[in-house]
């Protein structure tokens, strides 16, 4: 391509003209390849064709094509500063951050108010030298009934309607989801080949209840177990009084009634005062008019199970309970229904 110096000055208008036009930067840069681009650049072919110029031309003519490129790349640099101080300068109104505003408040979670108190009855049975086991929620039923002298005829399976896994074994349905934590007093005196033995297994418990205000179908427990020589009914009551005052203070009503459990002999449960009626009203949907609210069965491990063990029954003897923990932490608050708990309602939940 041959270009006479004259026509220099009249691509360098075009050039500028066009460039003054590019109004951001996706058109500056296609202006950029138009003009200046390595390949078809128009300007980087001017700068080719200095080779093609006649002889006594080519110097002046090398010396314009270069001028002009210099001007043209210094306003092309000038229009890119130019865009780019544009753009920050839209960004700083449009992006701004107005760092007066008051943050957005996080929702921080908390731990259920089931688990706070299991956790609570824990470390007070800690504290007294329990130390903690755990079993399997879905049980053999020779563990949760037959283990705990609960033989298949005997009237005492009645007590729970259970939720049985279909599965059959050898024709038969012979697991289910655990009634109670007992089944782990046979099994932590199992695997333990001589006591002493001072244990609490917390756990998940299933009833297929009717449920009410201090009933639900999945429970809680904390079954405790301690076998040792020489352990006694008193020891027992130590341990439990010494648990709800330091559960629920000192001014709380805490009373024994004789039970049946057939794992344990004697039997008994323990019960506090009701905090909805204060024992007044017959028809309290909490203590259902007796003043007592139950929260644990315990007794004096049945000589039986010990020897189911292994163990001699004549050197150890032992004390077991097992603690309701929904019940404890309806105490602990007031809460007046048991339901609350697994309705997952926030409002309620938040509060503890
Ligand atoms: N397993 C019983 C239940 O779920 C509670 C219980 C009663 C546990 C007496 C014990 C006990 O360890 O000694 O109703």
């Amino acid at each position: 391509m041959t270009a006479p110096t004259s026509a220099l000055a009249e691509l360098c208008a075009d050039a500028l003209a066009a460039l003054a036009s590019a109004a951001d930067e996706a058109a500056l840069e296609q202006w950029r390849v138009a003009w200046l681009g390595r390949q078809g650049g128009r300007v980087t072919g001017l700068l080719t064709s200095i080779k093609d110029q006649p002889a006594d031309q080519k110097a002046a003519f090398g010396a314009e094509a270069n001028r002009l490129k210099r001007d043209i790349e210094a306003a092309f640099a000038e229009k890119h500063e130019q865009l780019k101080r544009r753009t920050l300068r839209e960004l700083s109104t449009t992006e701004a951050i107005d760092v007066t505003l008051p943050g957005r408040p996080q929702v921080i979670g908390r731990l259920h108010p089931v688990t706070q108190t299991l956790r609570d009855c824990v470390k007070t049975f800690g504290e007294m030298g329990f130390r903690v086991a755990e079993g399997p929620e879905v049980e053999w039923a020779s563990y949760n009934f037959d283990a705990m002298r609960i033989p298949e005829d005997h009237p005492a399976r009645d007590m729970w309607d259970t939720i049985w896994v279909d599965k059959l074994i050898d024709g038969e349905r012979k697991m289910l989801l655990r009634t109670h934590t007992s089944p782990n007093q046979a099994r932590v005196m199992e695997r333990t080949p001589e006591p002493p033995i001072r244990v609490i297994v917390p756990g998940k418990c299933y009833r297929q209840e009717a449920t009410d205000a201090t009933h639900e179908w999945m429970l809680t427990q904390i079954e405790g177990l301690a076998v040792d020589e020489g352990v006694r009914m008193s020891d027992l009551k130590g341990v439990l009084y010494d648990f709800s005052r330091k559960m629920f203070g000192t001014e709380r009503k805490i009373i024994f009634h004789h039970s049946y459990f057939p794992f344990v002999e004697p039997g008994v449960e323990m019960a506090l005062d009701c905090f909805i009626c204060r024992g007044e009203d017959p028809a309290c949907h909490t203590c259902h008019g007796t003043g007592w609210i139950e929260i644990l069965g315990a007794g004096m491990v049945h000589p039986e199970v010990i020897e189911n063990a292994g163990y001699d029954s004549n050197r150890y003897t032992g004390f077991a309970f097992g603690i309701g923990v929904e019940r404890v932490a309806l105490l602990r608050w007031g809460i007046e229904d048991i339901r609350h708990f697994y309705q997952n309602d926030v409002r309620f939940l938040s509060q503890f």
